[in-house]
């Protein structure tokens, strides 16, 4: 078997760790989470979405955290940007990347943007051109690829409709993402397939929602096909509010310990990892949802 020797991991953990919390997170305390995941070695943070306010509170003040955040040399910052306005928004803030999120799932298409998956390209499409444009790195977030809260089990087959459709349209980065974490490995690895046959292994990546546990061990399968790049997010936060029932991200902790005993690079601190997301989950008043952190914290204790 063989695995990549390096794994980039996106923590997504500002942006939808936070985005379903319903207690308001001070921008502040975003900023602080941002430099403490950028201090522990992390090379890319989503940082927060350009949606609108009415259906994401909690993202509402976008700008005064990328405005807030000291950045690092070599740390990529990236925002979800789901149609031309948020791209105007976004692009005052000066994002490395932006991500346009579109769904393998039509009824999931339209709770969480409120179009069909054809409107969406639709859409996307200036937003793409205009990222281009102004050298922003453009990556696509496929939700719902393995199943939907609404329709159930989605086939490979949809999965690899929007990749080719979001190809079409110039995305550079095809993220599969199980939104609601329902997928078990094989099945995650056929969704991958799909995205493979209009994306370079290069150019793809994971997105694993924990709800079922099967976060971790779809990573590793992902490994297994040569992909070593995954979103995650500190102390397992996340959700996705027009996702009933989702819970949060695989816990970043949790895969980097993987990875280090896979004796895989990632250019992580553990323990400035597991400083992170305990100050997250300290405010949030909560212990983190990983469980490399929970053992390493009694350690210390
Ligand atoms: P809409 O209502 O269809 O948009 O929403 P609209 O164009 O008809 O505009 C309606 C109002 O929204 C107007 O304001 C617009 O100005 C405003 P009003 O005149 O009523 O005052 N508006 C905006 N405001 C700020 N920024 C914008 C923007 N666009 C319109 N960009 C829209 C369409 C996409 C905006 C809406 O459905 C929305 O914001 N949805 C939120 C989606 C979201 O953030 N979901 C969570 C993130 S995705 C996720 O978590 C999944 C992921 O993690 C992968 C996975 O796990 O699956 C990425
Ligand atoms: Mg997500």
């Amino acid at each position: 078997m063989k695995l990549p020797s390096r794994v980039k991991l996106v923590d997504v953990g500002p942006r939808d760790g936070l985005q379903n919390e319903k207690q308001m997170v001070p921008a502040e305390v975003k900023i602080t989470l941002v430099h403490m995941l950028q201090d522990a070695g992390l090379k890319e943070i989503e940082v927060t979405s350009f949606v609108s306010p009415k259906w994401v509170p909690q993202m509402a003040d976008n700008a005064q955290v990328m405005a807030g955040i000291h950045r690092k040399p070599g740390v990529r910052y990236s925002v979800l940007v789901p149609n031309m306005k948020g791209f105007e928004a976004a692009v005052e803030s000066k994002p490395d990347e932006i991500v346009v999120f579109g769904a393998a799932s039509e009824a999931f298409s339209q709770r969480n943007i409120n179009c069909s998956i054809a409107e969406s390209i639709e859409r996307f499409a200036p937003v793409v051109e205009a990222a281009l444009k102004r050298n922003i790195y453009v990556r696509g977030a496929i939700s719902t690829a393995v199943g939907c809260p609404y329709e159930g089990e989605i086939a490979p087959e949809r999965v690899e409709l929007v990749a080719r459709l979001m190809k079409q349209i110039g995305v550079q980065h095809c993220g599969v993402a199980d939104t609601i974490g329902v997928g078990t490995p094989l099945k995650v690895q056929r969704a991958m397939e799909a995205a493979l046959k209009h994306y370079d292994i290069n150019d793809v990546s994971g997105h694993f929602h924990d709800t079922y546990g099967q976060a971790l061990v779809n990573t590793m399968a992902c490994l297994e096909m040569g992909i070593w790049q995954f979103d995650s997010s500190s102390a397992g936060l996340g959700g996705c509010p027009y996702a009933k029932g989702a819970t949060g991200n695989v816990a970043t902790e949790d895969v980097v310990y993987m990875l280090q005993g896979l004796g895989i690079e990632t250019g992580i601190d553990l323990d400035k990892l597991i400083d992170a997301g305990k100050y997250i989950s300290d405010f949030l008043d909560r212990k983190p949802n990983s469980r490399a952190a929970t053992a390493l914290l009694n350690q210390r204790t």
